[in-house]
């Protein structure tokens, strides 16, 4: 099978990509622009394998995506590329809209006229896979039970409304001009290669560095935390047997608070790289909410992973071990990235 992955330098993306390149035969066309969130270091390992091919242009930008699908003619398209960030989305939302909806409008017109020019079972079997987040359906309350595919969308967020728009742009091809795309709407992910503007990569570097962790409010609210190359795993099976027209729900039944998540990546330092200043739990600090912040996000992935035949394999604590592990060991990416990309300031608070 031919992939074209959009967004494969980011975190999830490249994931899917080094999934693709080391566990399946799949070839990979990857169309990336490379914002601040993108590292060439996140595919090094496959870059040089003749299955993998990179283009560094925009989804935005029609000719370009369209020459590239026509000379690649790929069986799927997996689009990941996007502005990600909730924090950055409060300071300046311009370029959520330009990628995550204007850009997804723009893929989808181009990657339709490729699919209305195929012929015979090339066409039959081409899916275009539309990743996003349960950030669309709003916030729960401790109360409620999680949400499902079917939950009504309530996006709260410059960045979850982005989302959202851009999740109906893609259902509203497939019901209008039978385009066959489908949606998976993914909790939050972490793992390697996690740009350290997100929770946990941000703490672990906090942490190492002596530096504050930044608790937002009482750090009560709640996210369900998938490893980021379960939900590799869970998006490649999606894209080879998922469903036109078809939402898939993915998450991996490991809730927790912000402040547990926090004191367990202190107490993992602890053990693993003891700081001379005493327990790294004396670094916490809790600050100002974030505007708007939504409470708690979960989802039932029963029925993902009947359809994808799927289950995520690491719990919380086994994850979050492996990625402490992994940022020990991988100190020049994220200091470059400190250094020359962000500093860890505190984002998303200009409302
Ligand atoms: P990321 O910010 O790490 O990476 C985004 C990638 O998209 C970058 O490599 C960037 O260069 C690329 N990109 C941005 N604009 C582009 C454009 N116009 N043209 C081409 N490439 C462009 O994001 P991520 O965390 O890997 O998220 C990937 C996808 O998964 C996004 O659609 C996001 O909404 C969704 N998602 C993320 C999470 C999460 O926890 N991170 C959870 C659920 C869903
Ligand atoms: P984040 O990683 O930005 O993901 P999302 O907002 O998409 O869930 O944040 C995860 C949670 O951590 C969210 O409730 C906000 C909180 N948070 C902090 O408490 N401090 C921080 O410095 C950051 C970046 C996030």
């Amino acid at each position: 099978m031919k992939v074209t992955v959009t967004g494969g330098c980011g975190f999830i993306g490249s994931a899917v990509v080094r999934h693709l390149m080391n566990r399946t035969d799949h070839q990979v066309l990857n169309i990336d622009c490379m914002t601040y969130a993108a590292s060439e270091e996140t595919l090094a390992a496959v870059a040089s394998d003749p299955r993998y091919r990179h283009a560094r242009i925009s989804i935005n930008d029609q000719a370009a995506v369209e020459e590239a699908l026509e000379e690649f003619q790929p069986d799927a398209i997996m689009h990941l590329a996007a502005e990600s960030h909730v924090d950055r989305s409060i300071d300046g939302p311009d370029a959520f809209i330009q990628t995550n909806i204007v850009g997804t409008y723009c893929l989808l017109d181009v990657a339709r006229r490729y699919w209305l020019g195929l012929e015979g079972e090339k066409k039959e079997g081409f899916r275009f896979l539309h990743i996003s987040t349960d950030e669309v359906f709003g916030h729960l309350s401790p109360e409620d039970p999680p949400f499902t595919e079917e939950t009504a969308y309530d996006p709260r967020s410059p960045y979850s409304a982005s989302k959202a728009a851009s999740d109906h742009l893609v259902r509203a091809w497939y019901h209008t001009y039978g385009f066959p795309a489908f949606v998976t709407n993914t909790t939050n992910n972490y793992g390697p290669w996690h740009f350290p503007e997100k929770l946990i990569p941000l703490m672990i570097i906090n942490a190492l560095e002596g530096k504050p962790l930044p608790v937002y409010g009482k750090g009560e609210n709640l996210r369900d935390w998938l490893f980021v190359e379960d939900h590799a795993a869970a998006l490649v099976r999606a894209v080879e047997c998922g469903k036109p027209g078809a939402t898939y729900a993915i998450g991996a039944r490991q809730p927790r608070s912000n402040l547990e998540v926090v004191r367990k990546i202190c107490s993992l330092l602890d053990e693993l790289e003891p700081d001379s200043a005493g327990p790294r739990e004396r670094l916490i600090t809790f600050v100002s909410d974030r505007p708007g912040h939504d409470f708690r996000y979960e989802i039932d992935p029963s029925h993902a992973e009947r359809s994808l035949d799927w289950r995520a394999e690491h719990d919380f604590e086994a994850g979050l071990r492996k990625t402490v592990q992994w940022y020990l060991e991988n100190r020049s990416w994220w200091q470059n990235l400190r250094n020359q990309r962000y500093d860890g300031r505190r984002l998303g608070v200009k409302a």
